[in-house]
């Protein structure tokens, strides 16, 4: 009888935890910095708002995507550059429109994570638990991204035809996007100072959705991501 209690209460946890894997939701994973959040390492004491750290409705900061933060000045930043890209990057500074900028408005380790500039209804600035507002440990790429995937660069015709190993590009679909024969949908690539087909974080992570953790596109079990994307 006990253990047949055991199995039932098993099950129930399995389907639990199945429904929640299923549902792409950035509800309680680390993007989750609400007063509520179980997934988050940092979390607001004083507002159970979600997408408040990152969005606003009205009177935004930058236009796209309705972004509620202050980003980090975008030329203090080095990229990766190589003399074996055929893409051009350019190592200096990202351009003030790169999405990638955005992450960078969290992950560079100095932006303070409560800083969302609209936290209506209440106002006040959003405190976080134990003062703790910057990120520490890995996620903390600082402004040094010379050691990090390339990013903030366009992708061009010219450049995969000289690479020779590179998916193709699809500019048909809205996000265009890039991929190989090893996956199904394509990596998107955004819009930016630099092209209208630029890499960025984006193209690799999904900031609303922990499916594929860390935010994942696509699984890294047998470097499925970055299969998606070279031939190798
Ligand atoms: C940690 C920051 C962050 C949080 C929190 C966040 N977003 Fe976003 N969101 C972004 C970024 C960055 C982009 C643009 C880049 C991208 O889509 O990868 C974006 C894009 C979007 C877009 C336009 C593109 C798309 O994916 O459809 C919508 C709509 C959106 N977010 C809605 C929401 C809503 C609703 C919430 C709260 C439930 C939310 N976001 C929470 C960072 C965030
Ligand atoms: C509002 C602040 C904020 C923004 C903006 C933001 N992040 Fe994060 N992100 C966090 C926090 C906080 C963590 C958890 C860090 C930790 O646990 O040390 C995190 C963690 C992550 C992780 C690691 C998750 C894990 O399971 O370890 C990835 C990957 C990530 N973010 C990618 C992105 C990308 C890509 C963008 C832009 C599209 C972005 N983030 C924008 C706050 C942010
Ligand atoms: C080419 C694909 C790709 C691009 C582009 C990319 N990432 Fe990642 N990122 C990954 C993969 C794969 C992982 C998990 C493996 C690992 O931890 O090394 C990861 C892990 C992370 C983590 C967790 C900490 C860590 O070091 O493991 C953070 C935070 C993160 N990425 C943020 C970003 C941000 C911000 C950008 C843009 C500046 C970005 N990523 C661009 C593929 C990418
Ligand atoms: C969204 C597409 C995409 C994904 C996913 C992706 N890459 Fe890339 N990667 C590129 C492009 C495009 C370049 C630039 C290549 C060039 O111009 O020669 C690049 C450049 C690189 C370089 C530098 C090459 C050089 O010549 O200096 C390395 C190394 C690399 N990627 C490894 C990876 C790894 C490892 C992964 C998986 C974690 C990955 N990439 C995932 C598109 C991608």
């Amino acid at each position: 009888m006990r253990s047949e209690v055991k199995i039932g209460l098993a099950l129930t946890a399995l389907l639990v935890a199945v429904t929640a894997a299923g549902a792409a939701s950035i509800k309680n994973t680390k993007h989750d910095l609400s007063s509520g959040s179980t997934g988050a390492t940092f979390k607001a004491t004083n507002t159970d708002q979600i997408c408040v750290f990152c969005h606003t409705p009205h009177n935004a900061q930058q236009d796209i995507p309705l972004w509620n933060r202050g980003n980090p000045t975008a030329s203090t930043f080095t990229l990766y550059s190589s003399s074996s890209m055929n893409n051009v990057p350019v190592k200096q500074g990202f351009t003030a429109d790169s999405i990638s900028l955005f992450c960078m408005s969290c992950h560079d380790g100095a932006t303070g994570l409560g800083g969302a500039v609209h936290n209506d209804p209440n106002g006040a600035a959003i405190a976080m638990v134990g003062g703790n507002d910057l990120i520490t440990g890995e996620a903390n790429l600082g402004t040094d991204l010379s050691n990090d995937h390339p990013v903030n660069f366009e992708v061009t015709p010219a450049g995969i035809a000289a690479d020779g190993n590179l998916g193709a590009l699809d500019t048909g679909t809205n996000p265009p996007t890039m991929k190989t024969g090893d996956v199904t949908n394509g990596l998107p690539l955004f819009k930016s100072a630099r092209g209208a087909t630029t890499l960025e974080c984006g193209s690799c992570h999904k900031v609303h959705d922990n499916t594929d953790a860390p935010f994942l596109r696509t699984t890294m079990a047998g470097s499925k991501l970055c299969l998606g994307c070279h031939k190798k």
